[in-house]
């Protein structure tokens, strides 16, 4: 028989109890522990719990409230406890974690285009405009693509070693390109008329370096291959490429020259930017700067890639990049757009 006033006093005792100890622990943890303490199975409530059971309906129904409101009282007093515990913690985060928003900033150095980059890019851009689209080729190269075909006669000079970098164990035959124009013959073999592309790429031949020569620099080259193409359109798109370039307003001039893979071959000067002609620094005195080597396309190139010679006809142009960057930038050494120097990079790059 279990006399109710005593199991009446095991359910305050363990209230008492319980309240003290979580009144004393003093972390998180200890929290925790004393919850097991208090409520855990074996704990003297869970047991005085047990003993519910055993009393008559009416006496039980009472003591069943009280065992609530203990344990109610128990779970609210946890509770409280556990949310100071936490705000402190949160608390304490935000102390060792402050952010000084005023502190200045650290000064981290920004990047610039390199200038051989963004003459390509605005080069490419005019013609992009035309229509044109962008083509690539390799470096190593085939001489079948950047002799035979480009119509080099067997005893030009950019056929001898002394000129080109051979590719060991390519006999013959494998080259470092030296010009971007066998991409022309690529461009042209893959695809049918009408073409009309820019080839951005690097090439190397075997100079001596010194400020204006560089064993590997840029050149852009063009092609523009449909039916009734003649030097009109030539010379009109290398106008409106000058101009864009150099300047509006200034003049183009075309000379006469030679390449083998054109015919009539010309190349194209600009009325000096800076003096407009009357002579100055930049353009030696001349009033004018050469800019590039163009041509119509000799039909000996057309019928090497299966076009029609009678109903096709074209025009190309090459120019070297680091020439027209260095015009640009005022750089009298084209060498230092190879040698990193970030105080020259910094100077004369662009960030857009
Ligand atoms: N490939 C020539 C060079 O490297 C430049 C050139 C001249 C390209 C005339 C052409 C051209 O396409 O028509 O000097």
């Amino acid at each position: 028989m279990t006399d109710s006033a005593e199991l009446r006093k095991r359910f305050e005792t363990a209230r008492d109890e319980g309240l003290k100890i979580i009144g004393s622990a003093d972390d998180l943890d200890a929290l925790e522990e004393a919850r097991v303490k208090i409520m855990g199975r074996k704990a003297p409530l869970s047991q005085a719990r047990a003993s519910l059971g055993k009393l008559p309906e009416e006496e039980r129904r009472a003591l069943g409230r009280l065992a609530n409101e203990v344990y109610n009282a128990l779970e609210s007093a946890f509770e409280s406890k556990r949310e100071r515990f936490a705000g402190a913690a949160t608390e304490q985060r935000w102390e060792t974690e402050r952010i000084d928003v005023t502190l200045p900033g650290l000064n981290l150095p920004a990047g610039a285009i390199h200038p051989l980059t963004k003459t390509i890019w605005q080069i490419v851009d005019v013609f992009i405009g035309l229509g044109y689209r962008v083509a690539d080729g390799p470096e190593v190269e085939e001489t079948r693509y950047l002799f035979d075909a480009l119509n080099m006669p067997q005893h030009h000079p950019a056929r001898s070693p002394l000129d080109t970098f051979f590719i060991e164990g390519g006999g013959d035959e494998v080259v470092v390109r030296t010009e971007t124009s066998a991409v022309q013959i690529r461009t042209m073999e893959s695809q049918d008329p009408p073409v009309y592309v820019v080839i951005p790429g690097r090439v190397y031949r075997r100079d001596a370096e010194d400020a204006t020569h560089t064993s590997g620099f840029t050149q852009i080259e063009g092609l523009a291959v449909d039916e009734g193409i003649t030097m009109a359109d030539l010379k009109g798109t290398l106008e409106v490429f000058a101009q864009e370039i150099f300047g509006k307003g200034l003049e183009v001039r075309f000379r006469p020259s030679f390449f083998p893979f054109t015919e009539p071959s010309a190349e194209m000067d600009v009325q000096c930017f800076v003096c407009r002609g009357s002579g100055c620094r930049v353009c030696k005195g001349e009033g004018w700067i050469e800019v590039l080597g163009c041509g119509l396309v000799d039909p000996f190139l057309l019928e090497w890639v299966n076009y029609d010679p009678e109903r096709y006809s074209g025009f190309a142009f090459g120019m070297g990049v680091e020439r027209i960057a260095a015009l640009a930038n005022g750089v009298t050494d084209i060498r230092q757009f190879f040698t990193n120097d970030l105080r020259f990079l910094s100077q004369i790059g662009s960030r857009s």
